[in-house]
């Protein structure tokens, strides 16, 4: 948008700026971007830089905020944010975001890079954000970390510590963080890499950029691991129209050498973006390689998708175990997952974007949108088959959690239901196993509850639900939010559901609802279903019920957790 009376602030300046403004006013108009005609200056909103490109750089999802003249509203500070807003999830403070990127931890600090539009809450002119962590749950906002430039936007990318100085581009022997990433435009994409000299507050940009480029414009997402049994660091990175991988080594992380490339596999789509490599380790003993691929458009399930496949690295090529592709998630909402960079005893942690490119840029938020799933812990399990399969679990959410509210275990006949408040305005975990009985004689075919069946509801008075539900006959798992009347879209589908083991009429559970985000957590993480939530009206209940089949809870714990994002919510 050019605004000829604004006059235009550098992005950091404007940031700044703009953050004395709080975030409890209502919602302001038109005019808000008006600088008064008297009276002291009010700070302004960031302005975008002017637009003199005539077309968004190749990607499978539209960002309006690239094109001339695309912001018409800008951020918008409102109250009706306030409910939406999460109290344990990361989401920027204002404007858009999407992929993480850059995890990393520098030996003290978790840094968790984002997709950032500051400008507008829908994408386009792509920054990286940047906040920092002790401990992956509370987080503090840091500056701006990468700008778009006149090479063009700042699209996904990863942070490594080149602790070596393997680079050469420290000055001393014990290195510093380097980040690789994409710089974007409509006729280019090619990796570029910056150093950091404070410990990944700000990057300079090497002079010599790009240090990857293949003259063309759907080439993007490099994630660099180091390999020690050849000594390299390895990328992988998404052709991805060709639905290929490419993987390149170097051994200063400026010079990169092509080794092979992986795929069509899995899913089809239309691209594949944010591949992701890394050595898991298998429960009860050894590791394997995963290749992560975000395919978008063309999930089963609508729109963006993370698929895995598990087999072998050699330092040069991935070779998948078998023919099988998983899924990160049964339901729709965890894309471009990204795994955390120099973790300690190689453990695996990642962290998806909590949202789908189908209606991302449409969601009932004014002042910001995007989030970001909970850091999760990721093993391979052997499931009931003897297949190696994901397990993902959220990463010390105990520590968070305060009393466990009343909510008694024990029997549930048929039929029977229990209901207690929720607390308002917080994020609460639902830990829970139940088994349901054996279907009871002289059902007929057909009937109801002859299959016997656990309901989970988080309601409210005004009939809004969210049901998460266990069919204990076809041992399946389902989550509908349907019932909530937020928000409607083609795309915002309501109803998922996965398979658990077969013959099992046991099942247990981790939820954690917070403001429009659920995770759902099943059978120890080997099922795990993501979801953005919309009520139009705050959810006051939980209620169980056994319907069909009496049930047993064998344990039960209901706790609200300890907010630890500095951001205006419900409860605050
Ligand atoms: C995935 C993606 C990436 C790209 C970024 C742009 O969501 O399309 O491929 O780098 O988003 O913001």
């Amino acid at each position: 948008m050019t605004d000829a009376s604004s006059p235009r602030l550098s992005c950091r300046a404007a940031l700044s700026s703009f953050a004395v403004l709080g975030t409890g006013g209502l919602a302001q108009g038109a005019g808000a971007n008006t600088p008064p005609s008297s009276g002291p200056a009010t700070p302004l909103p960031p302005q975008a830089p002017d637009d003199t490109r005539r077309d968004e750089p190749n990607a499978s999802h539209p960002s309006p905020a690239d094109q001339p003249g695309g912001m018409p509203h800008p951020v918008m500070k409102t109250e009706v944010d306030m409910p939406y807003r999460p109290t344990i999830h990361f989401t920027p403070t204002t404007g858009f975001m999407n992929d993480p990127n850059g995890l990393v931890f520098d030996g003290t600090q978790y840094h968790l890079y984002y997709q950032y539009n500051p400008f507008a809450p829908y994408a386009g002119h792509v920054h990286w954000g940047h906040a920092t962590s002790p401990d992956l749950l509370h987080w503090t906002d840091q500056p701006i970390a990468l700008d778009e430039t006149g090479a063009g936007e700042a699209f996904t990318g990863c942070a490594v510590m080149d602790s070596h100085n393997a680079s050469g581009l420290f000055r001393t022997p014990q290195g510093g963080m380097v980040a690789l990433y994409t710089r974007a435009s409509p006729h280019a994409q090619a990796q570029y890499l910056a150093t950091s000299y404070d410990n990944g507050q700000t990057f300079e940009e090497y002079a010599r950029n790009p240090v990857l480029d293949i003259s063309s414009n759907s080439f993007r997402d490099p994630q660099v691991c180091f390999h020690k049994p050849t000594g390299r660091w390895v990328m992988v990175v998404a052709k991805s129209r060709l639905h290929q991988i490419a993987f390149y080594a170097s051994i200063d992380l400026v010079h990169w050498v092509h080794l092979s490339d992986f795929g069509p596999s899995g899913l089809f789509g239309v691209d594949y973006e944010c591949p992701n490599l890394i050595e898991v380790a298998v429960e009860g003993g050894g590791t394997r390689w995963m290749l992560f691929v975000s395919v978008n458009p063309g999930a089963p399930t609508g729109g963006s998708i993370t698929q895995y496949f598990v087999g072998q690295f050699d330092g040069t090529r991935f070779i998948p175990d078998n023919t099988v592709i998983g899924l990160t998630d049964f339901a729709k909402d965890a894309y471009a997952l990204q795994v955390y960079s120099n973790m300690p005893d190689a453990e695996a942690v990642s962290i998806a974007w909590l949202g789908n490119w189908q209606y991302a840029q449409e969601l009932p938020t004014q002042s910001w949108r995007g989030a970001m799933t909970l850091p999760r812990t990721m093993v391979l399990r052997r499931d009931f088959t003897g297949g190696l399969r994901l397990a993902q679990t959220p990463r010390g959410l105990d520590t968070l959690r305060d009393t466990p509210l009343a909510c008694p275990a024990g029997r549930l006949a048929a039929g029977e239901s229990r209901q207690v408040s929720l607390p308002q305005g917080r994020a609460v975990e639902l830990c829970m196993s139940v088994t349901v009985d054996e279907r009871p004689h002289g059902l007929k075919l057909g009937d109801k509850g002859r299959t016997g069946r656990f309901i989970i509801t988080f309601g409210n008075e005004g009939g809004e639900k969210l049901t998460i539900g266990f069919d204990a006959f076809s041992g399946q798992l389902w989550l509908d939010r349907s019932n909530l009347a937020g928000f409607a879209q083609p795309f915002f589908t309501g109803q998922f559901s996965t398979a658990l083991a077969p013959d099992d009429r046991h099942f247990e559970i981790r939820i954690v609802l917070d403001a429009c985000t659920l995770e759902i957590f099943a059978d120890g993480g080997l099922a795990v279903g993501t979801a953005l939530v919309f009520p139009a009206s705050p959810l006051e209940f939980l209620r169980l019920e056994a319907s069909g089949a009496g049930a047993t809870i064998g344990s039960l714990n209901l706790y609200p957790l300890r907010k630890t994002m500095p951001r205006m919510t419900a409860a605050t």
